[in-house]
């Protein structure tokens, strides 16, 4: 399918936007601070911190700590890795229904309960095996991002 260019000028710290491709949801969000401050902490609790599985490869420039190109903008595609399900944003920090009381914010599946961190990074003991998939893209300019 054919490469989606997005402008992400307008998209503030804590907020996260949708496009599409190939038919799937593109979520693009901009970390606070705060929110990558958090990402290193978390690794105890996850399946796999480093994103070393290979069911869906996250691609070299996306294998790091904030699971992405620019600290602050992950880039993932919206799907649940257990059977395909779209997770829903629980993006704040703090008792959530269904959530740990510790929760730092991430997103939680509804069909399953699979729970993510803000960089897509799956907990432990969840039913989906993988972190949320980082699709190939790269930045054209600073705020122009090409997906696919
Ligand atoms: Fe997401 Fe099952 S489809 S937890």
């Amino acid at each position: 399918g054919a490469a989606v260019e997005v402008d992400i000028s307008d998209l503030k710290p804590g907020e996260k936007i949708t496009a599409e491709w190939r038919g799937k949801p593109i979520w693009i969000m901009r970390r606070t601070p705060e929110q990558i401050a958090e990402l290193p902490q978390l690794d105890g609790q996850l399946a796999d911190p480093k994103s070393e599985r290979t069911a869906y490869p996250t691609p070299d420039y996306a294998k790091n700590e904030t699971r992405s190109i620019k600290p602050d903008v992950l880039v993932v595609i919206g799907i649940c890795t257990h059977l395909g399900c779209s997770p829903t944003d629980k993006l704040q920090p703090g008792p959530q229904p269904s959530l740990p009381d510790d929760w730092k914010g991430g997103f939680l599946c509804p069909c399953h309960g699979s729970t993510f961190d803000l960089a897509g990074r799956v907990f432990k003991n969840k039913p989906a095996p993988d972190n949320l998939e980082v699709p190939a893209h790269q930045y054209l300019t600073d705020t122009r991002l090409l997906i696919g």
